[in-house]
């Protein structure tokens, strides 16, 4: 049975390494896809407090939600729209600071202000899914998030 996770740090960069290793103790014995991806949305919601959390996958040519942390969301985004799609087509990193300024941002809930998309590999990189972070907060995103995000989802067999 997994415990409370525990985070007392008060910075972002402080936060996310008390948390990382919680998180590779919460996934190592488990192999699920299903199973890591809803833990790890928990995992990220209430240990950085984000808005909302959640995985894409890759269906053909759009994305459909997976397992996430917050509001109702939009459930299929085609390939190149909103953030989620541009991130799947582009194969990078997306980070808006605010989002009334990215052309094409879907809206699933007026409270986000500012998101995270990172794109998940397979062996041969090709994006299978995404992982997808709002804020209710202007600007909150950046490297160090980025950095962060990039080796949790690493940690994840998918
Ligand atoms: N804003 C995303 C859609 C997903 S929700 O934020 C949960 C986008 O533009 O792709």
């Amino acid at each position: 049975m997994a415990e409370d996770l525990k985070i007392t740090a008060a910075g972002k960069e402080e936060k996310y390494k008390e948390l990382l290793p919680q998180i590779i103790g919460l996934l190592q014995n488990e192999n699920n896809a299903i199973a890591n991806t809803a833990n790890t949305c928990a995992a990220l919601k209430y240990g950085m407090d984000f808005f909302w959390v959640g995985f894409y996958f890759v269906k053909g040519d759009e994305l459909v939600l997976g397992p996430f942390q917050g509001p109702v969301a939009c459930t299929r985004i085609a390939k190149g729209k909103g953030a989620c799609g541009a991130s799947m087509e582009k194969k990078q990193t997306i980070i808006i600071d605010d989002v009334e300024k990215f052309p094409g941002h879907i809206s699933c809930n007026a409270l986000s202000k500012s998101e995270i998309v990172i794109p998940i590999f397979n062996n041969l990189k090709d994006v299978i899914a995404v992982l997808d972070i709002d804020s209710d907060v202007l600007n909150t995103f950046d490297k160090t998030d980025e950095f962060y995000l990039t080796k949790i989802v690493g940690l994840i067999k998918f």
